[in-house]
């Protein structure tokens, strides 16, 4: 949700004069974040201006705007700082004026960017106005500008960049992810973050001194600023109760730390002769922004604030706690380019589904010893044993990671006999459940940066549960916060619908289920048995995909439909709510997963000769209960499309001719009333979901790019989900 991108460039002449192709580039990589509008600030040359623009739509409207506005880049643009955005808009309509950058005022004295949700907007927005100032967006960043203005202006312009935004974000609530510029600090950047991913890659000429940078203490202490000096200022009073910051006046003055900070050069940017190193940082919310620039990247905290002037990159905390780290190491990422291009393919969601057989295994390299039989999670090792005496597993997730927890929960509860539950991430907050220090709770999350996943974390994390991460986001804030876990490996997800991350998610929760049961005797041949399954799975997923042309050409055939339904059970319930939502949210067709065993209790009524209805019927131990939802369904003139086992028992293609489904053997049982099948291979039936549920993931795909969609940025949606 919103991508934010700066770029900073120090003593690297050559590519100062590309920055706004630098920007557009990194807003580029960052649009399946948000689509809704984008723009971008470069410091003008010499005449202290900043240069805004910003356009609604793609960034493709942007580069349109910026051609048109002939803009000399490479001379009246050869300067060292830019801030960047791509919106999805939560306050305020997506347009222009909405549009990030935001300034404090007409001359642009500070500009923010900003991906998050700021909860106490209207106070900030009140007081501001009552103080003189007009806003003119319906955005909860622009108070951010107007504050930092504001108190530049109450202290008289003696504050240094970190103090200032230190001030102003202590009176900020809620979540952020923000990049801050202003034209009293040329050549400098902000960049901070609470609850909203941020990260700074740094591409160096020469190789840096130390592979990490100290944070910066002491930092600023409010609490040492003395009563006489602001009168009723305290450390942290939030606006509503007392202006108390914003009445400050003149005198804020925060002894001793002035001078420190900018004595405090960096030690990575220094070479051993003590000269500055050519450096340019990429600030991004994303890795995928910074992929082609640089593999060496910074994961800020929450609470950091990153400064960046004269070549060094400055981390502070924005308040003091006990036990963080003063080091953040600088991480080499392995993400390679052409993992977030599109290739061959013309979105990446059909790469991405095409990728499967391939990420499944990237999944389980190293791990899963396929002739010992056995399954081995670094990530995890220390924890198993204290895992395995919890009272109680909860698996915690949002949309389609919530749909890999149920896809195994079956599993855990037959491997481990500890009692499971899976919940969604908003519907636990609002309940706040019982939770105990011997319950393990897994949070499941490719971005590892979903809000409601996050606060779930926080809510366990106070109640001493042992907290597991099983994420794709490396560096994210869920793999930060939980106590240990499993990285998915599925690489990165770019089509906002997520398809390998699923079943990479899939493959990872069996690997656990896997893990947790190796003490046990009597799970041995199921546990082998499954093993097997998983060694094959690649090949089977392969033959699965052979299957796209068919599905296209059944996909024509439905798209005028409004509504349909996915029929599964056992097993298959999580890949028929999967399905649907894939089909749903891609191309909007009112699809609605149903438990088989439930039609008869209320979704029959829907059943009619018209409706679309895929069920799924593939070969395990439910299937007499499948071939009588069949019944059920055929017998109200339903006419299901099925995905079936290969070999399976007989669920043959109807005598429907056309949209390009081939008429085949006909049983006499079904086949008046069975239209068409898809054969998928045969595996274990815990894995068989990961088999299946492609077959739907290309089905919703066609089904949005027959309707003239762009299944990568479907509507009003956007890739990890940074507010609650
Ligand atoms: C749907 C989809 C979403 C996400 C959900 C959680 O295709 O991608 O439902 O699964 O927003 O996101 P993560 O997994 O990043 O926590």
């Amino acid at each position: 949700m919103c991508g934010i991108f700066g770029y900073v460039n120090y003593l690297v002449e050559k590519t100062r004069g590309q920055i706004v192709d630098t920007l557009l580039t990194g807003l580029d990589r960052l649009e399946y974040r948000g689509y809704d509008s984008s723009g971008f600030a470069v410091e003008a040359d010499k005449s202290n201006k900043n240069y805004v623009i910003k356009e609604v739509g793609k960034v493709s409207e942007l580069r349109k705007l910026v051609k048109e506005a002939n803009m000399d880049m490479s001379k009246r643009f050869s300067t060292h700082v830019g801030i960047a955005h791509n919106r999805w808009a939560t306050h305020g309509q997506p347009s222009q004026k909405n549009a990030h950058p935001h300034r404090s005022d007409p001359a642009a004295e500070f500009l923010v960017v900003h991906n998050g949700n700021i909860t106490n907007y209207r106070e900030l927005k009140s007081l501001l106005e009552s103080k003189g100032y007009s806003f003119e967006t319906e955005t909860d960043t622009e108070c951010v500008a107007k504050l930092a203005k504001y108190v530049y202006d109450t202290h008289k312009g003696r504050l240094d960049f970190t103090e200032l935004l230190k001030l102003v974000l202590v009176e900020i609530e809620g979540s952020y992810g923000i990049l801050v510029k202003s034209i009293h600090y040329p050549g400098e950047v902000i960049a901070a973050r609470n609850g909203s991913p941020l990260l700074v890659g740094i591409k160096s000429e020469r190789k840096l001194k130390v592979d990490f940078v100290d944070v910066e203490f002491p930092d600023i202490n409010v609490e040492a600023v003395p009563d006489d000096v602001t009168a009723g200022f305290n450390p942290r009073l939030s606006l509503p109760r007392s202006n108390s910051l914003l009445d400050a006046g003149n005198s804020l003055m925060v002894p001793g730390l002035h001078n420190d900070l900018r004595h405090s050069q960096s030690r990575a940017f220094i070479s051993d002769d003590g000269m500055p190193i050519p450096t340019e940082f990429f600030l991004a919310s994303d890795l995928a922004a910074v992929v082609e620039q640089t593999k060496k990247v910074i994961f800020l905290e929450d609470d950091d604030i990153a400064h960046i002037y004269d070549g060094g990159l400055h981390i502070h905390r924005i308040r003091r706690e006990e036990g963080m780290s003063s080091i953040r190491s600088i991480q080499t990422i392995e993400m390679e380019l052409q993992q977030i291009r599109k290739g061959n393919f013309d979105h990446f969601m059909l790469k991405e589904i095409f990728e499967q057989p391939e990420s499944i295994v990237n999944t389980m390299r190293g791990r899963v010893n396929f002739e010992n039989k056995t399954v081995k999670l670094g990530g995890l090792s220390n924890y198993i044993s204290a895992i395995r005496r919890s009272r109680r597993i909860v698996m915690i997730a949002c949309g389609t990671s919530y749909h890999s927890c149920l896809a195994t929960r079956d599993l855990f509860e037959e491997l481990t006999d500890i009692p499971i539950s899976v919940e969604i991430a908003s519907y636990f907050l609002d309940r706040r459940p019982p939770l105990f220090r011997d319950d393990t709770c897994i949070f499941v999350s490719q971005s590892g940066e979903t809000a409601d996943t996050i606060l779930a974390l926080k809510y366990c994390i106070e109640r001493g549960a042992m907290c597991v991460g099983v994420v794709n986001g490396v560096g994210s804030a869920i793999s930060r916060q939980t106590l240990c876990g499993v990285h998915i490996n599925a690489g990165p997800e770019i089509g906002v619908a997520s398809t390998k991350a699923y079943t990479s998610q899939y493959i990872t929760l069996v690997m656990i289920a896997l893990s947790l049961s190796e003490d046990r005797l009597s799970k041995q041949a199921r546990r082998n048995e499954i093993i097997d399954g998983l060694g094959k799975i690649s090949t089977q997923l392969e033959e699965v995909l052979t299957l796209n042309d068919k599905i296209q050409a059944v996909s024509e055939t439905l798209v005028e439909k409004p509504k349909m339904l996915i029929l599964g059970r056992g097993y298959q319930y999580a890949t028929a709510l999967e399905g649907a939502l894939k089909i749903k949210e891609i191309s909007y067709i009112l699809a609605e997963g149903i438990l088989t065993g439930e039609l008869k209790h209320g979704p029959l009524a829907l059943v009619d000769e018209d409706i679309p209805i895929i069920m799924i019927a593939t070969k395990d131990k439910l299937f007499d209960k499948i071939i009588n939802g069949i019944g059920q369904v055929t017998a109200r003139s339903g006419k299901p499309i099925f995905i079936a086992s290969q070999n399976g028992p007989t669920l043959v293609e109807g005598n429907k001719k056309g949209n390009g489904v081939t008429e085949s053997e006909t049983d006499p049982k079904t086949a008046e009333k069975s239209y068409v099948k898809f054969e998928v291979p045969e595996t274990v039936d815990c894995l068989q979901g990961l088999l299946n549920v492609v077959i739907l993931q290309i089905f919703g795909y066609w089904m949005a790019v027959k309707k003239g969609y762009n299944p990568d940025h479907p509507r009003n949606l956007a890739k990890a989900v940074t507010t609650e």
